[in-house]
């Protein structure tokens, strides 16, 4: 039986109950694009830096002091966890508020919380990753691990999309990856600019570029509602199990820890027992907007 939750590693807190952020502060700024960045972030106490572990597709709360918290996943590298980073979409209040930060504030953090992208149990299978915008964010580590451990996989190919050239994120790692000849890159953009050569349109149309071996594939999935959906259903057609995609899902987050009910998800809770959920075990959900 596959599941999404492996080994979860210890939450950082301030507190028992994990309530409490510890102070990070950031020690770099990449902007990624318009309305995106990637901060570098270290703890405060370098204790507590040693003991930080998070699993590919797990998030923090981040929080703003006098503003607010927000669930940002985290986008490094796993092996490199005393130095975090977490790309971010000025979209709100919060986001707002880091985007004024500058290198040496702080920000608070819990975590990590949630669920994962199942790398242990997919071994042996090729991997396809569908990434719609800023979902590529929490699908990077999971890509540091698998180009990693590459000899533990099959093919490991990456369908991303996004809105127009110029929204591409990490965008110098990306043409670093497409020139892997172990991992296959395909790129499809909504608007495209005058020279852009590549695919147009929804990333769904990239999968006629691409062999899928149903029965030897697994498939993560992380972008907005609707493409998220999409790329379900499109795999589903393909004949991949529904035990062998998983999805990334968003929610509203107050606590992270399963006890607020914000993140409700019908009986589920995103903060819990997501993000990462196999399309199985959310079947009856899927797609449905107030559950
Ligand atoms: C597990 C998980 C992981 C995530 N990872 C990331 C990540 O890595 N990077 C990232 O950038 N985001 C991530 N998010 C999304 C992020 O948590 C949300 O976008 C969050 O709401 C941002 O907080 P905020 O205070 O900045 O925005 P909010 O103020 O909460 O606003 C969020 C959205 O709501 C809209 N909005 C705000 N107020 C109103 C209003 N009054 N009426 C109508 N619309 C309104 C805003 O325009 C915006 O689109 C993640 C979410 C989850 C659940
Ligand atoms: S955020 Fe409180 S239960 Fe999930």
């Amino acid at each position: 039986m596959i599941t999404a939750i492996d080994q979860r590693p210890d939450v950082v807190s301030g507190d028992a109950n994990a309530m409490s952020p510890v102070w990070a502060r950031i020690v770099s700024r990449c902007q990624e694009s318009s309305n995106t960045a990637s901060y570098t972030m270290k703890f405060v106490d370098p204790e507590i830096g040693r003991r930080y572990r998070f699993l590919p597709g797990q998030f923090n709360m981040m929080y703003l002091f006098g503003v607010g918290e927000a669930a940002i996943s985290v986008s490094s590298d796993p092996a490199n966890s005393d130095s975090l980073v977490h790309t971010i979409r000025h979209v709100g209040s919060v986001t707002f508020a880091v985007d004024r930060l500058k290198v040496g504030q702080c920000v608070g953090l819990r975590g990590p919380f949630g669920s994962n992208w199942p790398l242990e149990s997919c071994k042996g299978r090729d991997i396809l990753l569908v990434a719609g915008g800023i979902g590529i964010a929490p699908l990077r580590p999971a890509i540091y691990q698998l180009l990693k451990n590459r000899d533990q996989y099959g093919r490991v190919i990456l369908l991303y999309g996004i809105r127009s050239p110029q929204d591409m994120i990490f965008k110098e790692e990306v043409e670093e990856w497409m020139e892997r000849r172990d991992f296959q890159v395909l790129i499809t953009v909504d608007y495209p600019s005058e020279n852009w050569t590549g695919p147009v349109g929804v990333v769904t149309k990239l999968l006629r570029r691409v062999r899928v071996d149903s029965r030897n594939t697994s498939v993560f999935v992380c972008g907005p509602r609707v493409m998220n959906r999409a790329a379900a259903h499109s795999f589903l057609s393909h004949y991949v199990p529904e035990d062998q995609i998983f999805v990334s899902l968003e929610r509203n987050m107050r606590c992270g820890i399963g006890q607020c009910g914000h993140c409700q998800y019908g009986p589920k809770f995103v903060c819990k027992d997501g993000p990462v959920f196999s399309y199985a075990s959310v079947r009856n959900l899927f797609g449905k907007d107030e559950v």
